[in-house]
């Protein structure tokens, strides 16, 4: 049994190095996005109610313990966008995606959040449905998005 639960995130430029890469491991394994080391430390992510790592806590501090992310940021007065949304393979489809999302929607809401987006890839249908079954729909298309295809712009209420 692995002991594997939501923790509070830290800025990632604040994170080890090798803590940054298994992040652009995870995504290149799950999204099949490329990210440099770079990106992320531009990303600006803060430390708030919308930045939590799904960690195993039986091997931690080691980078391999790190299961998932889910970084957002505010934007504008109201907004928040979620950046970055990623789970191993193996802990997808138990349930942590959506305690990370309703804990950060409740979280945002109680904040004074009204609204939250995101971009998705216009292949990635799984995601669309894990964001629609949460109340969220496709607003636009912005094409060339990602490198290899378009995504879609997809928004709701908290
Ligand atoms: C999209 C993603 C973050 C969702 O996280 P997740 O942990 O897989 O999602 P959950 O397990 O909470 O929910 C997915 C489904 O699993 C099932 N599920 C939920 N709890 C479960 C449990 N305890 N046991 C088994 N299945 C469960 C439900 O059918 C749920 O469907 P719902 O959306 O209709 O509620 C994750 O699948 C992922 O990382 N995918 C690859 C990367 C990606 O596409 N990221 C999004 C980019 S925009």
């Amino acid at each position: 049994m692995t002991d594997i639960q939501w923790v509070y995130g830290i800025e990632p430029e604040s994170m080890t190095p090798e803590w940054r890469q298994r992040i652009i491991d995870l995504f290149l394994s799950e999204t099949q996005e490329v990210y440099q080391d770079s990106s992320f430390i531009n990303l600006a992510i803060p430390q708030w109610d919308g930045n939590l790592m799904l960690i195993d806590r039986d091997t931690y501090p080691k980078p391999s313990c790190l299961k998932g992310i889910m970084w957002s940021k505010p934007f504008m007065e109201d907004s928040v966008r979620v950046v970055a949304f990623v789970i191993d393979k193996d802990f997808q489809s138990k349930g942590h995606g959506g305690n990370a999302w309703k804990f950060m929607t409740k979280s945002l809401k109680n904040q004074g959040k009204k609204y939250i987006q995101l971009e998705v890839k216009c292949s990635n249908v799984n995601a669309q449905n894990f964001y629609r079954v949460r109340g969220m729909e496709i607003i636009r298309r912005i094409d060339s998005y990602y490198k290899t295809e378009h995504g879609y712009m997809m928004r709701g209420n908290l």
